[in-house]
């Protein structure tokens, strides 16, 4: 797709952060643009900058998860510009950290249920209407780089984004001859408002095995303030969605970073492979531990044990204190 002017663009998570970027990008292209979010200050944020601009955009507030109201997002968008979108981005996302073996269940099924399950709504919903409106299209679903690999202290968001990545490899080789094309952005760290989305976390799905408290929110502040630019990282994803690239890496080295990527699989596949990566595990995990990252160091009071398990870092910790 290269020519945005009169476009529709449907945003989910488009009222902050990385989908907010790609509001600001794709309209100032000329996309009519509908940004569609679950927090209504995000919403009137971004409706107040788009209002100053005198930008064609449009907000909904919804929950990605409900399948009804995603449906009824589509119809609405229908009424207000008389067709399904011709850009689908499907960005809106949730993340919480803490060690793979406290989690919950609820854990899972809501990190999942956003960053997958969203994903899966808005393919469900758009993918038939796109195609049967037979005017083509691209639709560009926001990953992250976090999808080519496990994380000990980030199962479900790892997990999430792997599903993610495949599932957009599958619709990009099935929407082709529709004239649709699919793309998977696949950033690092962003600089957007997700330390707080655990704010968003249904009451339904409230018991969590991490420590996700005000503290760690602020803790995760400072992480995402040296994020990328949101636009910056939108103005990747219009250069990819241009060269029709189904994987949208936004690293000037990305083929090394892939390239490196991929030794990791073959190692993790031999003996001697496995314990090679074992070491630089260890060694990555010790230099992480220096600079107390969130992503890896269990000294920075990640994760709290459910109630049933005795979780082993405050063992750790006591033994240590007691020598
Ligand atoms: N921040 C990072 O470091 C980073 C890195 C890689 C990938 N990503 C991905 O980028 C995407 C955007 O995240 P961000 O960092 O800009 O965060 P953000 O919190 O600033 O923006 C995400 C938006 O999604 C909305 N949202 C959350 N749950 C929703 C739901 N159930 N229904 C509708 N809207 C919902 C939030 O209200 C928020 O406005 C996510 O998919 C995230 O996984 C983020």
């Amino acid at each position: 797709m290269n020519d945005f002017k009169g476009k529709v663009a449907f945003i989910t998570g488009g009222a902050s952060g990385a989908g907010l970027g790609q509001a600001k990008v794709f309209s100032e292209a000329g996309c009519k643009v509908v940004i569609a979010d679950i927090r209504q200050d995000h919403i009137d944020e971004a409706m107040a900058y788009f209002k100053k601009k005198k930008a064609d955009v449009h907000a909904i507030k919804f929950d990605l998860t409900d399948r009804k109201a995603y449906a009824a997002a589509a119809d609405e968008v229908e009424k207000v510009y008389g067709s399904p979108p011709q850009l689908l981005i499907n960005t809106a996302g949730v993340n919480t950290f803490g060690p793979a073996e406290a989690s919950t269940y609820e854990d899972f099924d809501w990190v999942m249920g956003v960053c997958f399950g969203g994903v899966l709504n808005g393919m469900i919903t758009f993918v038939p209407r796109m195609v049967k409106a037979g005017k083509g299209g691209h639709i560009a679903t926001t990953s992250s780089w976090g999808g080519f690999m496990g994380f000990a202290n980030d199962a479900p968001y790892a997990a999430a984004k792997a599903a993610v990545n495949n599932l957009m490899e599958s619709y990009y080789l099935a929407l082709k001859p529709y004239g649709i094309g699919v793309s998977v952005l696949c950033p690092t760290n962003i600089r957007s408002n997700i330390a707080e989305a655990i704010y968003t976390r249904p009451k339904g799905l409230a018991a969590t095995g991490y420590k996700a408290d005000e503290e760690t929110v602020d803790f995760l502040r400072t992480i995402h303030a040296q994020g990328m630019d949101p636009v910056e990282l939108a103005g990747w994803l219009k250069r990819g969605i241009e060269q029709e690239q189904l994987y949208i890496l936004p690293f000037e080295n990305a083929e090394q970073m892939l390239k490196d990527n991929f030794q990791r699989v073959l190692d993790f596949s031999t003996p001697a492979g496995t314990r090679r990566q074992d070491e630089l595990a260890k060694k990555r995990t010790a230099e992480m531990k220096k600079r107390a990252d969130p992503y890896q160091s269990t000294d920075s009071g990640w994760g709290k044990a459910k109630p049933d398990l005795t979780w082993v870092q405050e063992g750790a910790r006591a033994k240590k204190k007691s020598k």
